[in-house]
């Protein structure tokens, strides 16, 4: 098990640059959480871990000591890819044996721990199948075992769920979670999806264009993003964004006049989930454009004199209909109010 350090990281392919300047620091037996847009850099951050790309400038520390020049086969990696990329021609004992091929002759210690291994991921009884012979689920199982036989000190998880049905992923997340406890290992997960991100992972770091937005719990992200990126990237359906324009104790946004909770001037962003919002007696003034049932929850899109607001109500079924006139309420304390400047979010609020 280790301590991961990435110290002012960068990784440049000619004159473009696909991870700039990154610090990260993973404590031992931590799991970190990496989301971000497609072609922000994590892929390229966990080659770079796993020694199969080399840093352009910057230290990668494991346990305090400088991995750089030292070679992947002697870094103790495991990695999982998306594709789980097992030899199709060796049995699954044979690709779980696989990482072991450089300590020479594989023996009857070599074997009994493939065999835990694969107990573990609960696919003993299919050590003599080959992997065409899988299902997805078993396949990514497989990868799992493949990647922990060496007891690695760090594990690097690349969309490993991905190509599994919904329901498979619910119960690996989980599994992946309990084998990650259970043995302790510094692990790396790469995900697209925000809800494994946040159910799985101990810290969620959020990258952008090769460097890291905000690093910090689900709730960190999603209650106090720090910028308007991580507003707008964390939390599905997305936060309403509206152009505002802040001047003393006061936002204008269109015709609407809101006093905020301190003074600030020059142009907003006003950042509103859709579950804080609410239709009610008094409000803006809207139409009802479009509703989306999602499950527990309806989805409406409301033409306002604002511009088109998301508007999330619990309960599985629309009680309003398309074209309906409607008023929104906005939870006030719930709001956020972003410098457009910079991007970043000020701790002012909208004051009740
Ligand atoms: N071998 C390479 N040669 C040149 N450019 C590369 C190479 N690998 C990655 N890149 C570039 O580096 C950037 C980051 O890529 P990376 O694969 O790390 O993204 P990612 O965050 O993993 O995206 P995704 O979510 O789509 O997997 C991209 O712009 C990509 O085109
Ligand atoms: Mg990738």
């Amino acid at each position: 098990m280790s301590k991961i350090d990435l110290n002012n990281i960068t990784k440049a392919w000619g004159e473009k640059a696909a991870v700039t300047g990154l610090n990260l620091s993973i404590a031992d037996g931590e799991l970190v959480a990496l989301l971000g847009p497609s072609g922000c850099g994590k892929s390229t951050t966990l080659m770079m871990l796993a020694g199969i790309y080399a840093p352009t400038s910057g230290d990668i520390l494991f346990d305090g000591h400088r991995v750089n020049e030292v070679e992947p086969r002697d870094r103790n990696v495991g990695i999982v890819f998306q594709s789980y990329a097992l030899y199709p021609n060796m049995t699954v004992r044979e690709n779980i044996l696989f990482p072991l091929r450089f300590k020479g002759k594989v023996g009857a210690a070599e074997n009994k721990r493939a065999e835990e291994m694969a107990d573990l991921v609960e696919i003993g009884a299919l050590l003599d199948r080959r992997p065409s012979q899988l299902s997805g689920g078993q396949q990514q199982r497989v990868a799992l075992a493949r990647a922990l036989i060496k007891r690695p000190n760090l594990l690097l998880l690349d969309e490993p769920l991905s190509n599994l049905d919904a329901t498979l992923r619910l119960t690996m997340r989980t599994e992946i979670k309990k084998l990650q406890r259970e043995l302790g290992v510094t692990t790396i997960l790469v995900t697209h999806d925000q809800l494994e991100a946040t159910t799985m992972a101990d810290r969620v770091v959020c990258m952008n264009a090769g460097t890291i937005e905000q690093s910090g719990s689900a709730d960190d992200l999603y209650l106090r993003p720090s910028s308007l990126f991580i507003a707008g990237f964390i939390g599905s359906p997305q936060m309403n964004l509206l152009p505002a324009t802040a001047s003393g104790n006061a936002v204008a946004c269109g015709a609407l006049q809101m006093p905020i909770t301190g003074t600030l001037n020059g142009d907003v962003m006003l950042g509103l989930r859709p579950e804080y919002l609410r239709f009610a007696e008094e409000g803006i003034g809207g139409n009802i454009a479009s509703i989306e049932p999602m499950g527990r929850e309806v989805l409406y899109a409301v033409q306002t004199e604002l511009g088109l607001l998301r508007v999330l109500e619990a309960g599985a079924l629309p009680r309003l209909s398309a074209g309906e006139t409607v008023k929104i309420a906005i939870e006030r304390d719930k709001s956020l109010i972003f410098d457009q400047a910079h991007g970043q979010r000020t701790e002012l609020k909208l004051a009740a």
